[in-house]
């Protein structure tokens, strides 16, 4: 990994950090530059719990997938005992690649030199080794990285020393109790490549401002309201819209019931959360849809759109049928909301490009943008204290 080299100027998010009423957005160059990019991977996704999918996509012992997140190769597979295991898909002998795509697996071989691993990342096999003098299989696991699941959800961080993942999500958990996420089931998952930075996908999930123009012809009908931001403790923020019926179908469409037992506003509407970096979590009356982000460079992420339904609901026998419904509904705003941030993409990079002021729909836009500014300039201060540390001794 890079590592950033110049700090930032230390008005560069000055006009990001005014009041939101007068706020600007992030200059341009925060979604095409290479340095900032390498600056995000270094204090952001290097740093904090970065979500990573269900837990039930790998049902079974031995079921694994692999992600390359951040230019990090890794696998997740389930052991024999039930849980989950993250690891770095990096051979401890040379290095290669072990596993790519995903599948089952009682041992996982290296293709290079034929190094074998178990589920719990022991070096169980290492052809010829024996020859080697002083070589102990015990001292060459597979790395692991740090896993921790909430309901069913899985998140992955590479830090040691980061709080745990229910100190980070904060009062998220309890402000989404009511879903009942632990009980549903991972319905649909589809993958997309896109030509955009990651921060105009988060920005664009959480604000409303564009869905009169942008999903004019396919979501319900919608006022420019203006869904009130929730209040939130830890690192998310969300919006709520109060509508009948589930916002997870197309205008006219119906679909299963709602989920039973949802309380206060889960039962009036839809929340829509972003859990920082870049997870968003629609959650309506009858099921919960995410977008994750897994950025791959400046200008280029890969979106994974998942969605869960309630066990009963997915056990219903119509549910085939009428489950077409939504993903209907999530193929067609998410073209359109891929197609907008690929515009954005390629109007933002142009040298005639200059932050931009909100309207009053946008607040979630200035909240993300002040997060990254906080995340980034404490970690500069702390590797400039660091420096000034280092140079005195
Ligand atoms: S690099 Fe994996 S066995 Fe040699
Ligand atoms: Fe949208």
């Amino acid at each position: 990994m890079r590592t950033s080299r110049v700090p930032l100027a230390p008005d560069f998010f000055a006009k990001v950090r005014l009041p939101f009423p007068l706020a600007e957005t992030l200059p341009p160059q925060c979604y095409y530059s290479r340095d900032f990019y390498d600056r995000e991977v270094e204090h952001i996704f290097m740093k904090v719990w970065n979500f990573i999918g269900r837990a039930d996509h790998i049902p079974l012992p031995g079921d694994y997938f692999t992600l390359d997140f951040v230019g990090v190769p890794i696998i997740v597979i389930r052991d024999r005992e039930g849980g989950l295991n993250a690891y770095a898909n990096t051979c401890r002998h040379r290095g290669a690649k072990l596993v790519e795509g995903q599948g089952n697996a009682k041992v996982l071989v290296c293709p290079y030199h034929g190094w074998s691993y178990d589920a719990g990342g022991r070096l169980i096999a290492a052809p010829e080794m024996q020859h080697t003098e002083g070589f102990d299989r015990a001292c060459y696991p597979l790395k692991r990285i740090r896993l921790e699941t909430w309901e069913g959800f899985v998140f992955i961080n590479f830090d040691l020393g980061a709080e745990s993942l229910m100190e980070y999500l904060g009062d998220l958990p309890s402000t989404l109790a009511s879903y009942r996420f632990g009980d549903m089931k991972q319905a649909g998952r589809v993958e997309y490549e896109l030509d955009c930075n990651w921060k105009i996908y988060a920005e664009n999930a959480m604000e409303a401002y564009h869905v009169a123009m942008v999903h004019a012809k396919s979501l319900q009908k919608l006022k420019r309201e203006l869904p009130p931001v929730v209040p939130s403790r830890g690192n998310w923020c969300g919006l709520h819209t109060r509508h009948d019926g589930s916002r997870a179908l197309l205008a006219g469409e119906t679909g299963f019931p709602a989920i039973r037992g949802l309380e206060g506003l889960a039962a009036l509407g839809t929340y829509y959360t972003l859990i920082y970096p870049s997870t968003m979590f629609g959650c309506t009356i009858d099921c919960m849809w995410w977008f994750e982000v897994h950025p791959l460079g400046p200008e280029r992420m890969r979106l994974i759109v998942g969605s869960c339904f309630p066990n009963e609901t997915v056990q219903r026998d119509d549910f085939e049928e009428v489950v077409k419904r939504y993903e209907r509904r999530w193929a067609t705003s998410v073209r359109e909301d891929n197609d907008i941030s690929e515009l954005q993409q390629k109007g933002i990079r142009s040298p005639y490009a200059e932050p931009g002021r909100l309207s009053h729909m946008e607040e979630l836009v200035h909240r993300i943008g002040n997060w990254i500014a906080d995340r980034l300039t404490e970690g500069e201060q702390r590797q400039e204290s660091g420096v000034q540390k280092r140079s005195a001794v």
